[in-house]
C-alpha cells in the first residue's frame, strides 16, 4: 500500500521554515512521506505569516486554492497553521468552513493524533510558556544549512509588531538539547547551522546566555559555519562580539534591524535605542570585526514620521552603508499598540519613501560588493543558480551571494574563490 503523503507550504521567517521541518518530522514518524504535489497529498499544511497585511492576505488566498482538491479526495485534511492561525483563532472557519485544522505555533506536537480525528474542524491556538519542541527530530528540507531554533517567542513588544501576540512569551531551549540537535545535524552531513529565535540574542537558559551558547556550539566538532538570526540591538554585548571575533567558524555577519533612523520614531516604536546608540553599536561591531557584514530591516511611514524623521533614516543608512536591507512600508497590525495611532503617512508618501530607501540601498550594496573585486573569499557552495543550472552559488562568510560560472564546485564544500565582478546584489567568483 502506498504510504500517505503530506504537503507543507511555508511563508514568513526562518522560524516558520524550522517549524515546518518539525511538523514534517512528526509526520514522517507516523510513516507519512513528503510530496511536492498538493494534489497527491492526504494532508496539506499552509504555515503562515501575519507580520504585514500583505503576507496575511496571501496565506489565506493560498489555502482557498486548495479547496477544490477535496472533490477528488474527500478525506484530505487542510490545515491553516502558524501566525495567521494564531492571530485569527477559529474566526476564519466562518468564512472558510472547508478548513479542517487551525493550529497556532505552539500546538504542533499533536499533529499525529489529529490525522485520524473524526470531529473536524479542530482548532488549537493556545500559546505555551514552555513549548520549545525539545526531543523532536526535524525532517530537514535543506541540503547544506541546518536551522536550529534555540528560543521561541518575543517579549520586546515593538509597538508595530504582531510577533509577540502570534508567538507568545520568550522561552529558551536547554543547552543540552541544542547541542544534541547540532551534533545530529553534523552527523547528517550539515556543516552550517543557523541558530534561530525571534530575538535570538535574548537567549537565556539557566546561567547560559547567548554568548555562552555561541561558544558551546562553536566548539562542537564538524561545525564549519555558524550563523544566527535575528538579534536585537539592545542585546548585542561585548561578550557576543568577543566570541564572534575569536571563533573562525562563527560567520562575520550580523543582521541588526534598525527600523528607523529618527530617535523620536524609535521611541514611539519602543525600540529601546537612540540613533546615536545604534551608530555607536555599529562602530563597536566594526572595531571587533572590521569586515563584518551588517544587514538591516527598515520600516518607512510609521505613524508620525515626518520628512525630517525619514531623512534621519537616510542619514543612518549613509553613515553605516549596510551590506543589504529588507525594507517595508508600515502596515498596522491588530492588537499592537501602534495600531491605535493614526496611520497618517499617506500611501503615496509611503511608496515614495520606500523607493528612496530601496534606491539608496542598491547603491550601497553595489558599493560594498565592488570593494570585494579582486579579493579571495571562502564560500560555502550551497546550490545551483536559478537562472542557469550550469552555475553554482555559494555564500561568503559575510553572507553575500557569489555566482560561480564554473559548475564543477561540489555543493556542501567550502572553497576559495576570487571575486571577479559585482552586479546588483550578486558577486561573481572564479574558483582558485
Ligand atoms: N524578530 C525579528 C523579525 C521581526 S519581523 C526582529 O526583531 O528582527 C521582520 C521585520 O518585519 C521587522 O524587523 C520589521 O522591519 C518588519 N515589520 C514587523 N512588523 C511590521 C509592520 N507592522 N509593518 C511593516 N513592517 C513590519
Ligand atoms: Fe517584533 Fe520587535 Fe520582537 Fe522583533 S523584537 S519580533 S520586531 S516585537
Ligand atoms: Fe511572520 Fe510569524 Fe515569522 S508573523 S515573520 S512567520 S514569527
Amino acid at each position: 500500500m502506498n504510504s500517505k503523503k503530506y504537503y507543507i507550504e511555508t511563508y514568513g521567517c526562518q522560524m516558520n521554515e524550522a517549524d515546518s521541518e518539525i511538523m514534517a518530522g512528526l509526520l514522517e514518524r507516523v510513516n507519512y512521506t513528503s510530496t511536492y504535489l498538493p494534489e497527491e497529498a492526504d494532508i496539506i499544511l499552509v504555515n503562515t505569516c501575519s507580520v504585514r497585511q500583505g503576507a496575511d492576505n496571501r496565506a489565506i488566498a493560498r489555502l482557498s486554492q486548495f479547496k477544490h482538491l477535496k472533490k477528488q479526495n474527500p478525506d484530505l485534511l487542510l490545515g491553516l497553521v502558524g501566525c495567521v492561525a494564531q492571530r485569527d483563532k477559529g474566526k476564519i472557519l466562518e468564512e472558510k468552513p472547508f478548513i479542517d485544522l487551525v493550529l497556532g505555533p505552539d500546538t504542533y506536537r499533536q499533529i499525529p493524533e489529529l490525522l485520524n480525528k473524526q470531529e473536524l474542524p479542530f482548532v488549537d491556538v493556545h500559546l505555551s510558556k514552555q513549548e520549545v519542541y525539545d526531543g523532536l527530530t526535524p525532517f530537514r528540507n535543506t541540503r547544506v544549512n541546518a536551522w536550529v531554533s534555540i528560543m521561541r517567542g518575543c517579549d520586546k513588544f515593538c509597538s508595530y509588531c504582531i510577533v509577540p501576540f502570534t508567538r507568545g512569551r520568550e522561552r529558551s531551549r536547554s543547552v543540552k538539547s541544542i547541542v544534541e540537535e547540532v551534533r545530529q545535524a553534523v552527523s547528517g552531513g550539515y556543516i552550517e547551522v543557523t541558530l534561530l529565535g525571534q530575538n535570538v540574542n535574548s537567549y537565556c537558559y539557566e546561567e547560559n546566555r547567548f554568548p555562552d551558547l555561541l561558544l558551546t556550539v562553536a566548539e562542537i566538532p564538524g561545525v564549519k559555519r555558524i550563523r544566527f538570526t535575528s538579534p536585537h540591538p539592545e542585546d548585542v554585548d561585548e561578550a557576543m562580539l568577543e566570541v564572534m571575533h575569536e571563533h573562525e567558524n562563527i560567520c562575520k555577519h550580523i543582521h541588526l534591524p534598525l527600523q528607523a533612523g529618527s530617535t523620536k520614531i524609535l521611541k514611539s516604536m519602543n525600540r529601546t535605542y537612540t540613533q546615536e546608540e545604534y551608530l555607536n553599536l555599529v562602530d563597536k561591531i566594526r572595531k571587533y570585526m572590521p569586515g563584518c557584514g551588517i544587514t538591516t530591516d527598515i520600516i518607512v511611514g510609521f505613524p508620525g514620521e515626518t520628512q525630517d524623521d525619514f531623512n534621519d533614516t537616510l542619514y543612518v543608512m549613509d553613515q553605516v552603508v549596510f551590506d543589504n536591507a529588507y525594507m517595508f512600508k508600515y502596515s498596522p497590525r491588530p492588537n499592537t499598540s501602534a495600531a491605535k495611532l493614526p496611520d497618517d503617512v499617506l500611501g503615496k508618501e509611503k511608496s515614495e519613501r520606500l523607493n528612496a530607501v530601496i534606491e539608496k540601498q542598491k547603491v550601497h550594496t553595489l558599493q560594498k560588493n565592488k570593494a570585494l573585486i579582486g579579493t579571495v573569499q571562502s564560500i560555502l557552495v550551497d546550490g545551483v543558480s536559478k537562472k542557469d543550472s550550469n552555475e553554482k552559488i555559494g555564500r561568503t562568510d559575510t553572507n553575500k551571494l557569489v555566482i560561480l560560472k564554473e559548475g564543477n564546485a561540489d555543493i556542501g564544500n567550502i572553497i576559495n574563490v576570487q571575486i571577479i565582478d559585482a552586479a546588483g546584489v550578486s558577486l561573481f567568483g572564479k574558483i582558485q
